[in-house]
């Protein structure tokens, strides 16, 4: 496990095996995506996501739910600022510095802003870590705060909603959840990494499961090695 750990860039003279995906070379689409952060482990599939994102110049509304901030803490000991602006300058550095793109960060509690309302159109939403609390109040149509309340609204308008649970092992009533949440038209992504594409860093295997997730909205911006065939 080699790569700089903020950027997952490898050292120059190891041999990549990734080609470039077509979305770095075509412009990203003028509607957002939301990303909605909730308190599972597992930060680093947010960072990731909000990192290639931006690097392809995507439009990024994001919402962390209350715990995320306690997860912040506990896995790598950082305060996440609860202020929108200060907290869009925190995801940036912690994407690794990235200045393209546009992001607006919403407080949890925020249930009248924009991405809480069907008129504000969007290219969808990824919940990603997803807590086994989210998945339990999303399959319930809770909305109880912007993150649950964001993500209902893309289901009852008919749009993409991607979850990336992290949980293990799931218990009976999280798979009727996750099950629950299928059947009303989010694509269920597991934070489970492939391993055919030999993965040699961390990011590697985090970025394969992010990838998966944009997969699922059409999204091609992360270079991972695909399978091709023998
Ligand atoms: C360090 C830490 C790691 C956690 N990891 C997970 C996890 O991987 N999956 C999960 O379902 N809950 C996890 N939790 C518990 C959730 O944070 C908790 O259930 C919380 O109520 C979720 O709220 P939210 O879904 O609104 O974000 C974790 C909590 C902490 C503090």
């Amino acid at each position: 496990m080699t790569s700089n750990p903020a950027t997952g860039d490898r050292p120059e003279n190891q041999e990549s095996q990734v080609t470039t995906p077509p979305s770095l070379r075509a412009p990203a689409p003028a509607r957002p995506l939301i990303l909605g952060v909730s308190g599972a482990s597992g930060l680093i599939y947010a960072v990731r996501a909000v990192r290639f994102l931006l690097l392809s110049d995507y439009t990024v509304e994001l919402v962390a739910s209350k715990s995320a901030y306690m997860v912040w803490q506990a896995e790598l000991n950082i305060r996440m600022p609860a202020d929108p602006s200060a907290q869009e300058e925190f995801w940036r550095q912690q994407a690794g510095d990235v200045t393209t793109g546009k992001l607006r960060c919403h407080s949890w509690q925020d249930v009248g802003a924009n991405i809480a309302s069907g008129s504000f159109r969007t290219l969808g939403m990824i919940v990603i870590p997803a807590s086994m609390s989210t998945v339990a109040k999303l399959a319930a149509g809770l909305s109880s705060d912007l993150l649950e309340r964001a993500a209902d609204v893309q289901l009852k308008e008919g749009r993409k909603l991607v979850i990336v649970p992290r949980e293990t092992p799931f218990s009976l009533i999280h798979l009727r959840n996750l099950t629950a949440l299928a059947e009303a038209g989010a694509r269920i992504v597991p934070a489970i990494p492939a391993w055919y594409h030999h993965p040699k860093t961390v990011e590697d295997l985090v970025d394969f499961v992010v990838a998966r997730a944009f997969d699922q909205l059409d999204i091609d911006c992360i270079p991972i090695s695909r399978w091709e065939g023998y």
